[in-house]
């Protein structure tokens, strides 16, 4: 079929069978020590199966302290390696890649789960917990700059084809990008310019680890959707940024946790409704050249394939409706359906792994 969708893409040497994207999913899936399992192999392997072009995985953290959930994965020593391996092992025979992607919680965590207090750019309380996290000094913010390096070489180590760095929905990178999380004085605060260094050593600091030639994805964060918060103006000036630092591809979203559900809004039953997030990813696109990729309520082919063609972005990612679907890229390809079966109902978290809350819902029908 040829179809904009099933055209295969080239990023910096990694070939992608497709257009289509698994967006960073956490699965809340892990071992009790933060170790990935094989029912996220699984997962992945069900999504090759299905066709996805690229999955990226759940956001893994890259330091102690920066733990955003429970069962959310660990990349922050060597001894997490080895369980990365062998969920790659699953994936060999599929076209489908796979890319890590690496995060820093900052304030968006409590301390019963990263095991200390919250850090941030800035003490600015969490309103949906109330926590006041604690400022990093200088020396703290090279060393975690340090463990995103480390992070991206373990990846590299254990075989992933490239990593994206979180630096949206709040979390520690964006929080540096946002003037509403981020008070700063010194050099890492005030300017766009000064407020994106954190993303850009990071940046620097994972090429330095894996090389040029490694696929370096970034998820940017467009607008924060509360007041004083990042934008799409500034988010521009980040992107170019990272385009002349050396990434290969964004990924543009939105909303922190303040502001949920911004990033996964709700009730999407319309094309109208669909793609929340693409006059910012239209933007971006115009500030730079490197491929963007579209997240954020996608469902039907008919956007999909318009996304494309009308130079909105080149990729289109999607989170709910493979939770719901893992084959929904086949279904798509073969015509099978149109539109994802996904709702945006927001039912899918689970403290013991994502599920579409949904289809439970639907399947228990008549048990009674
Ligand atoms: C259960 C769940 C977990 C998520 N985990 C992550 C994550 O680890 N990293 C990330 O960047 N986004 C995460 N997201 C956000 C999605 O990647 C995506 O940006 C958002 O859901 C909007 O896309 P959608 O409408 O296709 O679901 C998560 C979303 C859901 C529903």
């Amino acid at each position: 079929m040829d179809n904009l969708l099933f055209r295969p893409i080239t990023i910096n040497g990694l070939t992608l069978p497709n257009r289509i994207v698994r967006s960073a999913t956490n699965e809340y899936m892990t071992d009790d020590d933060d170790y990935v399992t094989d029912r996220q192999a699984a997962l992945y392997e069900e999504l090759a199966r299905g066709g996805v072009g690229l999955i990226v995985t759940g956001h893994s953290y890259v330091k102690e302290g920066g733990k955003a959930s429970k069962r959310q994965a660990a990349i922050y020593d060597d001894r997490f390696v080895p369980a990365y391996k062998r969920l790659l092992e699953r994936l060999r025979p599929y076209d489908t890649k796979i890319m890590l992607q690496i995060s820093h919680a900052g304030r968006q965590t409590k301390p019963n789960i990263c095991g200390s207090t919250p850090v941030a750019p800035s003490p600015v309380a969490d309103k949906t917990t109330g926590i006041m996290p604690r400022e990093l000094g200088p020396e703290e913010i090279a060393d975690i700059v340090k463990s995103f390096g480390q992070a991206a070489r373990r990846a590299r180590v254990a075989g992933f084809d490239g990593i994206q760095i979180h630096a949206a929905h709040g979390y520690l990178i964006s929080e540096f990008l946002s003037p509403y999380t981020n008070r700063r004085k010194d050099e890492w605060g005030g300017s766009v310019e000064n407020r994106a260094r954190f993303a850009l050593d990071v940046l620097r600091e994972c090429r330095k680890q894996t090389g040029n030639d490694y696929p370096m994805f970034v998820k940017l964060q467009t607008d924060d959707f509360v007041e004083g918060g990042l934008n799409v103006e500034d988010s521009a000036v980040v992107a170019r940024m990272l385009e002349g630092a050396g990434i290969d591809a964004i990924e543009t979203s939105g909303g922190i946790v303040e502001s949920f559900p911004a990033a996964c809004r709700t009730g999407i039953d319309s094309p109208e409704k669909e793609g929340f997030f693409l006059s910012n990813a239209a933007k971006i696109r115009k500030a730079v050249s490197v491929p963007i990729i579209a997240v954020g309520g996608i469902r039907s082919v008919g956007v999909m394939e318009s996304i494309i063609s009308d130079k909105k972005a080149d990729l289109i990612s999607m989170s709910r409706p493979f939770i719901r679907e893992p084959d929904l890229v086949d279904k798509l390809r073969k015509g099978v359906s149109t539109t994802a079966a996904c709702i945006s109902c927001n039912q899918c978290w689970h403290p013991h792994g994502i599920r579409c809350g949904q289809l439970q819902k639907e399947s228990s029908v008549g048990d009674a």
